[in-house]
Formats: structure tokens, C-alpha cells, sequence
């Protein structure tokens, strides 16, 4: 529907010519536009491509008369007005043209003037009711696009949060992290008050807690009783359970808000619980809570699969490749249990520097395998008693190389692998492979390369017997700076005069 220019366009129905003629004279003199159509077939042909105004009929003509054409009109397009102009205005035909929603009836012979005003009024209240109309329209419109804006909000919303949970339990470093952001993560997303996660499986058929959301008291290890029952319930069904204020809560004691159980599965066993409550003063958890809590539950029950899987993994691969370094120190009587003393060395130097628990971990680790490459070198040179020609100690200086490619097409341990390439570097940058100098040489390498040196010293070698300590701590300050990062060198000696470094 379109408002249309003013004055508008008129139709004109009725099988006397006459008529039509001096209407269509009359009101184009007043600037209308008038159509004219001889019955109501012919009209509603018209009205296919032409936009009208309003329209005059006669009741009686040929083909289709005046009242069915109002009806016509009225279905096609409720806001044209329909006159209707009749030589015999009985009661009966006025009931009627009533009832096909005729607006206004004149009486044969129009009279002009009159016509001219039932115009006027017919558009003015036609022109009212379309903008009326398309008033209701833009605001069904508005209330529609607001509805739409709405969800569209909520979807996004939803999606939100829903990557946020997925976000939150990749890359987790270890399972107890992954409990801890379940739990807080539950208590922001689910507007829980409280949030607490138990283990319960064959090995603990009670449930007991592992971690509580802030705020709550520091749990006794294992629920009350009644609490304990509607756990190992649902730990049993396997299905999340929610439970609103009036639904019976109020059997424990200390809990009257609503609260919901989430179970944790692998391979749809059940291992842990997620347990969050909320206080009487708010509304119950939604179903919606109870869809986030469980998206939360899936996504951190994955993490934890994944990491007891990756832990594995990555003790499996280590412990071959320990065995490796043992077969490898077995054949060299004199290297025996060497890169566990260096490992020891360097983890108690790196912990007295202050480093953190994973770099530590990465120095246990890198001190054991980090000869590994020696397995790429001949027997007859590794473990020849004299002096090595030029050949053979390049040979000698492949293993950090050779050590690196190993552990590093595992895929795992970049960190380690690093430290096992870097530590014959020295601080001048006159070691191998790279001649890396200073700080370049990654810290962990640097500690790694004191104490491999010193465990060199210490031990009996196929070409030399052990050196004295005095002697071992002189030539160590000489290289100070020269191959030892002064700093740690200096720190190592003073642990050395306290006696504070591993026997
Ligand atoms: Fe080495």
C-alpha cells in the first residue's frame, strides 16, 4: 500500500455512458483522474494496474453488479471506499451494500455537488485510515525487529559463553587447573553463589571434595550425609539434576535456594560431580544455567581425558628415552649415572634461583636426556681412552644436535629440546653448535652447562681420574664469563661453599 499524490484517482462504474461522461468531465475539471468502467468485470480488470483512489458503482449493471464488485474490492484492498449511487434505495439493498463494506450510497440522480463532497470526505477518511495503517505497521514492524534483536542478543549471548567454556578447558597444563576454572567458571556463568567440585568413582564410592569455588569455607573432604546421598544418586543415574527452592532442598541443612548436580563422565563413566548452589533471595537456576553447567562439565571431562592420555603418552616416551641414556652410560663405565647427577644439580640450582615449578620440571627433564645424541656417535669414539683426532671430536660435537632432533620429532618439549641443543654453548659464544653468547644461550641451557661441567670434573673419566674440588672450583672461576654465565656461576660455587649442593 502507498499513499498516492492528491487529489487522487477515481473509478467510475456504470452501464450508462451518460453518467460516466459527465462525471468524468466534472471531476477532471477538479484535477482528479478518473477512470470509467462500464460493470464490474471491466472494473476490477482496471484495478489489476492501476492504483485507485476510491470508486463509484451503480448496483445494477451486466456481467457483475455493483455489490459483488464492492466485495471484489473489499478482499483485494480494504482501503479503497466503494459508493455505491442507486435509483431505488430500498431498505433491503441498503442492508446490503452495508454489509459488502460499501462506505456511502447515493441516490440516482446524483446530483454533483453532492458527489464532490462525498468525495472529499470519502479521501480524506480514506487517507487517515492508510496512515493509520501504516502507522500499526511500522510499529508490528519495530516490535518485530526489537523480538528479532532480542534473540539475537540471546544467541549471541549463548555462543559466547559456549566458546568461553571451550576456550577455557583447552590447553589446561594440569588436571587440578582444570577442576579449579570449572568451579569458578560455573559460580560467574551460572550466577551460582557457591560451586564445588567432588570425585566420586569406584576408588572413592563417597564423594569427597576436591576443589570449592572462593568464598566457600574449606570443605571437611566430604558432604553431609543427606547430600551425600542425593550425590551418589545422580552419580549413579549419570544425569544432571536440578532442583528449584520449593522442590526439596530444604533436606539439607544450610541450603534453602535452589541448586544443581552436574556429573562428570568419561566414556560415560562417571568420575566427579559438579555441585552448585544458589541462595533463596534469588530466582532459581534456569534451564539455560543448567545447559551452561553441563557444556561446562562435557568440555572439562574432555580435558581431563586429554591429559591423562598426554601424561601417558609423555611418560611412556620418556621412560624410553631415559632407557637410552642408561644404555648409553652402561656401555662408559666412567659416565655412569651422569646425567642424573647433572639433572639434580641443575634442578637445585634452578630452584634456588627461584625458578618456577614447570621450568624445574624442564630441567629434571632436559638433564636426563641430555646426552641422548651420544647414541649417534660411533662406540669406538665416544668411549676411546686417549686423545680424540679432529674428526672424531667433531663427531663428539654432533650430539647436541643429533640429541635435539630426536626429542624434537617426538613433537613434545620444545623447551627441553632447546636446552639439550644449547648446552655445550658458552657464554664468549665460542661453543657449539651455534656459538650462541651471553643471554642469547637460553637461560635453563646456561644452568644446565654449569653443572655439567662441574659433574664432568667430579667424575672419573677413561683419559683422567676425577679432579679435586679445589681444583675443580679454580678452573670453573677461570671460565667464569668465559664459558659460565657469571651469575649462576657464581651462585653455584656459593652453594658449593655452603654445602647446599646435592651429594
Ligand atoms: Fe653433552
Amino acid at each position: 500500500m502507498e499513499k498516492e499524490e492528491t487529489p487522487g484517482t477515481i473509478l467510475f462504474v456504470d452501464d450508462e455512458s451518460s453518467i460516466l461522461e459527465i462525471a468524468q468531465e466534472y471531476f477532471e475539471h477538479k484535477g482528479y483522474r478518473v477512470l470509467t468502467a462500464s460493470n464490474g468485470v471491466e472494473a476490477l480488470k482496471i484495478m489489476e494496474h492501476e492504483s485507485v483512489s476510491c470508486c463509484f458503482t451503480d448496483i445494477n449493471m451486466p456481467e457483475m453488479n455493483g455489490l459483488e464488485l464492492a466485495e471484489h474490492i473489499r478482499r483485494k484492498d480494504n482501503t479503497v471506499p466503494v459508493i455505491v449511487m442507486t435509483g431505488y434505495p430500498s431498505l433491503e439493498n441498503t442492508i446490503r451494500t452495508l454489509k459488502n463494506g460499501v462506505v456511502d450510497f447515493l441516490i440516482k440522480p446524483v446530483n454533483l455537488n453532492q458527489m464532490n463532497l462525498c468525495v472529499k470526505r470519502v479521501l480524506r477518511e480514506r487517507r487517515l485510515f492508510v496512515e493509520n495503517l501504516l502507522l500499526k505497521e511500522e510499529v508490528a514492524r519495530k516490535a518485530q525487529l526489537e523480538s528479532l534483536n532480542r534473540d539475537l542478543e540471546t544467541r549471541v549471548t549463548e555462543l559466547g559463553a559456549l566458546n568461553r567454556i571451550m576456550g577455557a578447558f583447552t590447553s589446561v597444563p594440569e588436571s587440578g587447573d582444570v577442576f579449579r576454572r570449572l568451579v569458578d567458571m560455573a559460580q560467574d556463568l551460572c550466577g551460582a553463589g557457591k560451586a564445588w567440585f567432588y570425585v566420586i568413582n569406584d576408588l572413592f564410592p563417597f564423594p569427597r571434595e576436591v576443589v570449592a569455588s572462593q568464598g566457600c569455607l574449606p570443605g571437611s573432604g566430604g558432604p553431609e550425609p543427606a547430600l551425600a546421598d542425593l550425590l551418589r544418586e545422580v552419580a549413579e543415574d549419570g544425569l544432571p539434576f536440578l532442583l528449584g527452592k520449593n522442590s526439596g532442598t530444604t533436606r539439607f541443612s544450610g541450603i534453602t535456594g535452589s541448586a544443581m548436580v552436574v556429573p562428570l563422565k568419561i566414556r560415560e563413566k562417571v568420575f566427579g560431580l559438579l555441585y552448585l548452589v544458589r541462595d533463596r533471595f534469588r530466582d532459581d537456576f534456569s534451564d539455560k544455567d543448567l545447559y551452561y553447567a553441563s557444556a561446562m562439565a562435557t568440555h572439562a571431562a574432555y580435558a581431563i581425558e586429554n591429559l591423562a592420555l598426554y601424561e601417558n603418552i609423555y611418560e611412556n616416551l620418556f621412560a624410553t628415552l631415559y632407557a637410552f641414556v642408561s644404555a648409553i652410560e652402561a656401555k662408559d663405565a666412567y659416565t655412569h649415572q651422569h646425567s642424573d647427577r647433572v639433572a639434580a644439580l641443575s634442578v637445585a640450582l634452578g630452584r634456588r634461583m627461584g625458578l618456577d615449578a614447570e621450568s624445574l620440571d624442564v630441567l629434571l627433564f632436559a638433564g636426563r636426556l641430555h646426552d641422548i645424541g651420544k647414541i649417534g656417535v660411533r662406540d669406538e669414539v665416544l668411549l676411546k681412552p686417549g686423545r680424540l683426532t679432529d674428526a672424531e671430536y667433531d663427531a663428539i660435537k654432533a650430539h647436541p644436535v643429533i640429541g635435539a632432533g630426536i626429542v624434537g620429532k617426538l613433537g613434545l618439549w620444545s623447551r627441553e629440546q632447546e636446552i639439550i641443543l644449547y648446552h655445550h654453548e658458552r657464554y664468549d659464544g665460542s661453543g657449539y653448535p651455534k656459538g650462541l653468547a651471553g643471554k642469547e644461550i637460553p637461560l635453563l641451557a646456561r644452568i644446565l652447562s654449569v653443572a655439567d661441567a662441574y659433574d664432568a670434573m667430579a667424575s672419573d673419566r677413561a683419559y683422567r681420574k676425577r679432579m679435586p674440588e679445589h681444583e675443580i672450583f679454580l678452573v670453573m672461576k677461570q671460565a667464569r664469563a668465559r664459558q659460565f654465565d657469571p651469575e649462576i656461576l657464581d651462585l653455584f660455587l656459593q652453594m658449593a661453599a655452603e654445602g647446599t649442593l646435592p651429594a
